[in-house]
């Protein structure tokens, strides 16, 4: 079982990218394969339709290939999801098609939400890939996860449980939507748009 989590700030150093790390520590507590693709690191060109080359291309097809599923960290940026996360899908053919994605906004106020909602929208229709229902919204992120104390006195225990609880409901969407892919049923060439 391969689990791609996408920390998908733009920026280095963020509250994304250390949200994505924690996630995948508790991946690999499950025995999962997982991995951190950072957006920030990965440096992938703005989409163009190939007017620019874009060398990080390869890499990021194969990553999502590999996987069976994934987890998107989205921060919250002017109310928005995360651009270079748009821009990564407009690369994606069928790489992602039939595999779980679990959802997670990150705020360092009271946001989260807003990205949350339009990653629901953005992608899945023409990408193929399945939202998983148990997201993960982290407000005051800078509070959040940045050990592994499960103890009754962790200021976070409940957002550390809700984490592990959506964690494993993905790995669970991963091992059934195999047998999706492997029924054949898919149809790209014909019906490549999603409705
Ligand atoms: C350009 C920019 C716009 C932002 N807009 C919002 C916002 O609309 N709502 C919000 O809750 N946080 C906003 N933030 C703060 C982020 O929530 C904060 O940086 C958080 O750590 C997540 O982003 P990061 O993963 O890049 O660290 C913004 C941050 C930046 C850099």
């Amino acid at each position: 079982m391969n689990i791609c989590v996408i920390s998908a700030s733009m920026r280095g150093n963020s509250q994304s990218l250390k949200v994505a790390n924690y996630l995948n520590e508790r991946l690999k507590k499950l025995d999962v394969n997982s991995w951190v693709l950072d957006l920030h690191e990965l440096k992938l060109p703005p989409y163009d339709d190939d007017e620019t080359e874009a060398p990080a291309k390869d890499e990021v097809l194969k990553q999502l290939s590999e996987a069976d599923g994934y987890v998107f960290v989205s921060p919250e940026w002017d109310g928005m999801m995360s651009h270079g996360l748009i821009s990564m899908l407009h690369y994606v053919d069928t790489e992602m098609a039939h595999k779980p994605v679990m959802l997670v906004g990150v705020s360092s106020g009271i946001g989260g939400a807003y990205p949350i909602e339009q990653m629901k929208q953005m992608g899945p229709k023409n990408k193929h890939y399945v939202i998983s229902p148990e997201s993960l919204r982290l407000m005051k992120v800078k509070e959040m996860l940045n050990d592994q104390d499960f103890s009754e006195t962790a200021t976070d225990l409940y957002v550390k449980q809700r984490a592990d609880y959506a964690l494993k409901v993905l790995v669970e969407y991963a091992k059934a939507l195999q047998n999706v892919r492997a029924s054949g049923v898919f149809n790209p060439d014909e019906f490549g748009s999603g409705v």
